[in-house]
């Protein structure tokens, strides 16, 4: 059974209470269940994660390099969150492990402030999801089931 590593940045342990107008009101927990919906769905496995803290995203690009590179990862789906318009760390780490990573955002980043606008993520992503709620994340891992 292939793995889905799901990874959110910072800020998205307070889905669901902040910023609902533009996030939505459901939790990051409500987005695992949805991801381990769909992941069973497609007799996927899922690792689900959060982190605040950039380098530990870093870690975790690696270790799913390493499952990549056993031949059992499916896919990396990423919302990187703020880090998206700042990381070249995030960008080197997708780009030096070769993971095979959709870039997802709740939000349709390109409607909002312009800093939002430049991704250092879109460069190494097969597909880009945004603006679709979070069932963005579980039409990516139904596209990563067709891959
Ligand atoms: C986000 C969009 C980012 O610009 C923002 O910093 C986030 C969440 C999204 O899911 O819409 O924290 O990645």
């Amino acid at each position: 059974m292939k793995t889905v590593y799901v990874l959110n940045g910072p800020n998205l342990n307070l889905l669901g209470l902040r910023e609902p107008a533009i996030y939505g009101s459901q939790t990051l927990e409500d987005v695992r269940l949805l991801c381990e919906q769909a992941c069973a769905r497609h007799g996927l496995g899922l690792e689900f994660r959060q982190s605040n803290h950039e380098g530990e995203l870093v870690d975790w690009i690696h270790e799913a390099g390493g499952v990549h590179a056993r031949g059992e990862l499916a896919a990396l789906i990423f919302n990187a969150a703020a880090y998206t318009h700042t990381s070249v760390a995030l960008l080197d780490a997708v780009k030096g492990t070769g993971v095979p990573m959709i870039e997802l955002h709740i939000s349709n980043v390109h409607a909002r402030e312009s800093f939002r606008h430049h991704s250092y993520l879109s460069a190494a992503a097969r597909a880009v999801i945004c603006g679709l709620g979070v069932a963005g994340y579980g039409l990516a891992i139904d596209a990563v089931a067709q891959w």
